[in-house]
């Protein structure tokens, strides 16, 4: 056959392959969430996520250090407070000295100048009743009185040390709420990391075991229905409207669709949260040998950069970092 079109003749060698590959996998692009526990001496384990750890205060540094040391391009943190503090408003989230507010100073303190420390701005590991956010008197999600939370939250994590906020919480106004709250105390300079697209998703699982999560139920009052693209679109618009300053979309991988929708329309950089289920899907089958790992995660990460993700927070983000460099 001659006069063909040959697309094989742009795969024929690697370097042509490198030539023309158009998306890039890079350390910068990736975002390592991680979990600090009050009361540990020790990193405790988390079954359904091996690999991943509870940290203490001192492991938190450790592993933060050698994060940052790889390349990656921010630090999520999420905290784990003691069962017996946890209470009806999640007020350790808030309190300076909760393990949270505690564990963004030791990552200000020991990596602050060399990376991006994101907090997690959401009430749900602080509650006894683990919603993400306070509940009226009828059982439901008080929206405004959870907005209130919030500026409280994100008042002490800014004061902690914080970049950027993870507003995961998926209360209406609630990036309104935070911009004026930060603005009022001076804090122009503190960004909002929006989830403005979060689904009520089964594969948060393995999260739920990662943060001693309380929740009985669900969080489908507040999450959106994984049946909705347009709503995806509504609640891109109304953060940007907002003040967010990046856009996330949450899961990852069974919402690519989305996550290019939001990312051919956003006028702010586009994150991606490849979550505690993907994760654990991935190394549970890796560990069966019935597929490879490393090449299944970096496979992953690519796919959700070019559906439209400029950052991708990942459990592997150190481990890819590594492979990367
Ligand atoms: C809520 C929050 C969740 C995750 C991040 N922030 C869980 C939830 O909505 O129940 C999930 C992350 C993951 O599964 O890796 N604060």
């Amino acid at each position: 056959m001659t006069g063909m079109d040959r697309p094989r003749r742009l795969r024929r060698t690697p370097a042509l392959r490198r030539l023309v590959a158009e998306t890039t996998l890079e350390p910068r692009q990736l975002v390592l969430p991680m979990f600090v526990a009050d009361g540990l001496e020790e990193p405790r384990a988390i079954s359904s996520m091996p690999g991943v750890v509870q940290h203490s205060l001192d492991s938190l540094r450790k592993a933060a250090v050698e994060a940052v040391t790889a390349g990656v391009g921010g630090i999520m943190l999420f905290g784990v407070p003691r069962p017996e503090d946890k209470d009806a408003v999640g007020s350790q989230a808030s309190d300076p000295h909760g393990i949270l507010n505690r564990g963004l100073r030791a990552l200000a303190d020991e990596v602050g100048d060399s990376t991006v420390v994101m907090a997690d701005t959401c009430l749900d590991e602080f509650t006894d009743h683990g919603h993400c956010g306070v509940l009226a008197a009828d059982g439901s999600v008080d929206n405004d009185a959870t907005l209130d939370r919030y500026v409280e939250m994100a008042l002490a994590q800014t004061e902690a040390g914080a970049d950027l906020l993870g507003t995961s919480g998926m209360m209406d106004g609630q990036v309104d709420a935070i911009r004026h709250g930060l603005d009022a105390a001076g804090h122009i300079d503190t960004g909002i990391l929006a989830y403005a697209a979060k689904y009520a998703s089964a594969f948060y699982g393995p999260f739920r075991e990662a943060v001693g999560s309380s929740l009985q139920g669900d969080r489908r009052t507040y999450q959106q229905d994984p049946a909705n693209r347009r709503e995806a679109i509504r609640e891109l618009e109304l953060d940007l409207a907002e003040g967010a300053d990046i856009v996330m979309v949450k899961p990852a991988m069974s919402y690519l669709d989305i996550l290019r929708e939001v990312a051919d329309r956003s006028t702010v950089p586009v994150a991606a949260y490849q979550i505690s289920g993907e994760y654990a899907m991935i190394t549970a089958a890796a560990e069966r040998g019935w597929i490879d790992r490393r090449g299944a995660v970096l496979e992953s990460l690519l796919g959700i950069r070019r559906a439209g993700a400029d950052i991708v927070l990942t459990y592997w983000a150190t481990e890819a970092a590594h492979w990367l460099s």
